[in-house]
């Protein structure tokens, strides 16, 4: 199959990124950071997370952060909403998108939700029917797709129940996510090409870590079999709270420049990108994770 014309890229850096940070963002740092985000041109930015603020203690000033930013027309600005206590406070902030989250393992849901995958998907119902009635999209997240750090190996066809499940939830989009970042390109085909049977191929996105460098490589290997929506993290941010030695998010900077130079259009000004990248590196006092962003940063300074 032939590559895209074009995808979406989705950024997460803001709430996926940031969320295990250890030192406490302000808001307006968030805020700077989404709106950066937005002027380079993303049509959706993952900026909140409305989960228990016991759990992931970075992510508690989420509504000062929704209710500061500049939004502009068209763009899906999500918040994640385990349950209805954090989609009553998406609903309050004014998000597009709620994204429930779930695992392909078992053991993954427990020590992330705390509770197993038919527990999530239970609590979900209510999350999903009120996103329903409030006509608010609704995306599903589906973690550990290509292994687990507790449970290990995780099939393909784990992994299509749970997008089964989700698909039922009536999910507008579902992401099959790379955690821990061990899939290579052959093992992420094979489940991108199986959950396919299950949910249209448009409506499903690549979340890749590059814990094990085999990110970019994942999401062009995605592209061969369809996939056209594709998250990454500003600066190569993140990392999960519950999956110990997870690193970062595939950096945006280097999507977009294999983007670019694969010719697929993505809408996104990379100049911006590498700024929003360095600004934020910056202020958390380290270097930027992202190859292309920082080569061209330095370039800039040649
Ligand atoms: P629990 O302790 O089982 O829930 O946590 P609970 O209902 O017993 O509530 C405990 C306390 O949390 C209560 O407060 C609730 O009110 C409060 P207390 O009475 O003790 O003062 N609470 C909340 N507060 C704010 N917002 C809420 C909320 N819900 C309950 N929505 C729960 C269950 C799901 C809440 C918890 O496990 C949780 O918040 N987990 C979130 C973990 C998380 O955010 N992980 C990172 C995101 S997933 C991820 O990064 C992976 C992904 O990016 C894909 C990938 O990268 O692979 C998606
Ligand atoms: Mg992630």
């Amino acid at each position: 199959m032939s590559l895209p014309t074009q995808v979406k890229i989705v950024e997460v850096g803001p709430r996926d990124g940031l969320q295990n940070e250890k030192e406490t963002i302000s808001a307006e740092v968030k805020i700077e950071l989404v709106d950066r985000l937005t002027n380079a041109g993303f049509v959706n930015i993952e900026a909140a997370s409305f989960v228990s603020p016991k759990w992931v203690p970075q992510m508690a000033t989420s509504a000062e952060v929704m209710a500061g930013i500049q939004r502009k027309a068209g763009v899906i600005y999500s918040a994640l909403t385990p349950n209805m206590k954090g989609f009553e406070a998406a609903l309050a902030a004014g998000a597009d998108e709620v994204v429930i989250f779930s695992s392909a393992s078992e053991a993954f849901a427990q020590k992330n939700i705390n509770c197993s995958i038919a527990e999530s998907i239970e609590r979900f119902r209510d999350v999903a029917a009120a996103a329903n009635q409030h006509k608010i999209r609704l995306r599903g997240s589906i973690s550990c797709a290509f292994g687990c750090p507790y449970q290990g190996e995780v099939t393909p066809e784990q992994v299509a129940d749970v997008v089964k499940l989700m698909r039922d939830l009536g999910c507008d989009e579902i992401d099959i996510a790379d955690t821990i970042g061990v899939g290579t390109p052959c093992h992420v085909q094979a489940v991108m090409q199986r959950v396919a049977q299950e949910f249209p191929i448009a409506q499903i996105s690549g979340h890749f870590h590059d814990t094990y460098g085999q990110a970019l490589a994942n999401i062009y290997a995605s592209m061969e079999v369809g996939v056209s929506i594709f998250h990454s993290s500003v600066a190569g941010l993140g990392g999960c709270p519950y999956a110990k030695g997870a690193t970062g998010n595939v950096a945006t900077e280097d999507v977009l420049f294999m983007m670019q130079g694969l010719g697929v259009h993505t809408g996104i000004d990379l100049n911006q990108v590498v700024d929003a990248g360095q600004f934020i590196s910056q202020h958390l006092g380290r270097k930027a994770v992202s190859r292309a962003g920082n080569a061209i940063a330095a370039k800039r300074l040649a």
